[in-house]
């Protein structure tokens, strides 16, 4: 079952960089393009309501003009759905904008939302948008996710990389264990498992060795790290801990 581990590489951070200066550039469609030819398999693009960093130009253009999926990050909200629903992209992933959408460890509440939910992704995936939700790795959320058809769970690791770096390492092991433990459950269930945030080199190996884990989404220390090693080195690196994990 364990597969190819597919990376999707988030350049959210470019347009970070670009929207401080309020200037054309860095260009995080170029960055995109850039990923690609570097091993990526997908890019992952979050619209956020406030426009902080990708924007709308942004999304129309990499449904436009990559060759690999687009994974297009966005909260469950009417605007959102519209947009996805004009670009249809391969991939939507549905997340948590506002602090009363977030479960305790960070992931969206679904469990306290699922009507409104279950409606809200049924068009996306009527239109073959492959409809996934960003979760803690928590057993009530994973089966509200499945109650309400998603067809893939991301767990969220933020919790483990902050544990790793604070130098919490029993809480960081712990935290490991329980993602272990949900992503076989929601493999169990038929979800497809794929995990993300705050990822490094140091970090991911651990979770790129979970054989139901099938796509990972890294886009920070990315970004970060193509400052010091350029943007192709830095994905490459992550490409080969991944493999390296997987085999
Ligand atoms: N997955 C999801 C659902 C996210 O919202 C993010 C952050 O935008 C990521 C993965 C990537 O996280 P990071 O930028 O910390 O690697």
């Amino acid at each position: 079952m364990s597969g190819k581990l597919r990376l999707g590489v988030n350049i959210d951070h470019v347009a970070t960089v670009r929207n401080a200066r309020g200037s054309a550039y860095p260009d995080p469609v170029r960055a995109a393009k850039l990923a690609e030819a570097a091993g990526a398999d997908g890019i992952t693009a979050h619209l956020r309501e406030d426009r902080r960093h990708i924007g709308d130009g942004d999304i129309e253009r990499l449904a436009a003009e990559l060759t690999v999926p687009l994974n297009f990050e966005m909260a469950a909200t009417d605007e959102m759905q519209a947009i996805a629903l004009r670009h249809k992209p391969h991939a939507v992933c549905i997340v948590p904008e506002k602090r009363e959408e977030r479960t305790t460890e960070g992931g969206l509440e679904v469990a306290k939302d699922e009507n409104r939910l279950a409606h809200f992704i049924a068009p996306l995936a009527d239109a073959g948008c492959r409809v996934s939700i960003f979760i803690a790795a928590d057993r009530a959320q994973i089966e509200a996710a499945h109650r309400i058809g998603a067809a893939v769970v991301e767990l969220h690791t933020g919790a483990y990389c902050d544990f790793h770096y604070e130098g919490k390492f029993s809480e960081r092991d712990a935290e490991l264990e329980r993602l272990r433990d949900m992503a076989a459950f929601a493999h169990s269930l038929g979800l497809e498992v794929h995990a993300g945030h705050g990822l490094t080199y140091e970090t991911v190996g651990p979770v790129a060795a979970f054989p139901e884990v099938r796509e990972l989404n890294i886009g920070h220390f990315l970004i970060g790290e193509a400052i010091f090693l350029g943007l192709e080195a830095s994905i490459a690196e992550m490409r080969r801990l991944m493999d390296e994990a997987r085999a």
